[in-house]
């Protein structure tokens, strides 16, 4: 739409998305561009332009990234409503070869990242009203041969949103979603996880982005719903 020169456009409500340089949290970037300022968090791979977008570099096992994004988000835009915290990582050991190395990387990136970016947002999203989606994986339910260090940061973050979703009642909100198989580089590391998928899937087909940027945009545009766990997938999962 054209608007005039100097006529108002109205605040767009903010969110940050960590790992939005690819994959599942580039798409959830794509999806919410126009809808959203945005905050596009990364470590090595700069993210595409965007509009109303600002890059911010930093690895999330560090305290002072999410901190910093935030800081620099309220500067530029002067508000925060919405977090993603999708950034991941796996290791792809059976659990004897897995290094103490591994097991760390991937809880820091997976478990300490996320609990560092909860304690960055949460004074911004009580003045916002705002809200949390936490990108959990179904290994953290059903386990995973070859990921374990994966799965039990995975399992963590129930615990973690469960419990943040009560600290936070009343104030606002947070959730976790579980998607599927995806091809993206982590879902297309395990040469075999494509067609496992598949074969399970009730529609005989793998997981879909897509389907999970749709089912991401549905919860946050819930009201009243927190402390959940969701799922984007065709697969049963027996998840309590
Ligand atoms: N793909 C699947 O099949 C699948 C299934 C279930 C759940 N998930 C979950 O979905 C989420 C997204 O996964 P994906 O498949 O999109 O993975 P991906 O394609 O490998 O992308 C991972 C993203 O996370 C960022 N990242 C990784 N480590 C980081 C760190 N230490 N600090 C900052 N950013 C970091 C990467 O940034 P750089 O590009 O800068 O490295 C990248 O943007 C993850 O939480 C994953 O566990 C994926």
């Amino acid at each position: 739409m054209m608007r005039c020169p100097g006529e108002h456009r109205p605040a767009l409500p903010v969110a940050y998305i960590t790992g939005a340089s690819r994959g599942l949290g580039l798409a959830i970037a794509r999806s919410l561009e126009g809808r959203y300022a945005l905050g596009l968090g990364y470590r090595t791979t700069a993210p595409p332009n965007l509009a109303d977008s600002l890059p911010l570099p930093g690895d999330v096992q560090e305290k002072a990234t999410a901190e910093t994004a935030v800081a620099e988000l309220r500067k530029r835009f002067g508000r925060l409503d919405l977090f993603i915290a999708n950034a991941g990582i796996v290791a792809r050991r059976l659990t004897p070869t897995t290094t103490l190395e591994d097991w760390n990387t991937v809880w820091n990136t997976n478990v300490t990242g996320i609990f560092y970016g909860l304690q960055a947002v949460e004074a911004s999203l009580f003045e916002s009203g705002g809200q949390v989606v936490v990108i959990g994986s179904r290994a953290g339910i059903c386990g995973a041969v070859g990921a374990a260090a994966y799965a039990a940061a995975k399992a963590a973050l129930v615990g973690l949103v469960r419990s943040v979703a009560r600290e936070w009642a009343g104030r606002a909100r947070i959730n976790l979603l579980l998607p599927p198989y995806m091809d993206t580089d982590m879902g297309l590391s395990d040469p075999r996880a494509r067609e496992r998928a598949r074969s399970e899937h009730l529609m005989h087909c793998p997981g879909s982005i897509l389907d999970t940027v749709r089912v991401l945009v549905a919860i946050i545009e819930t009201k009243t719903v927190t402390g959940q766990i969701f799922s984007s997938d065709g697969r049963i999962t027996h998840l309590w």
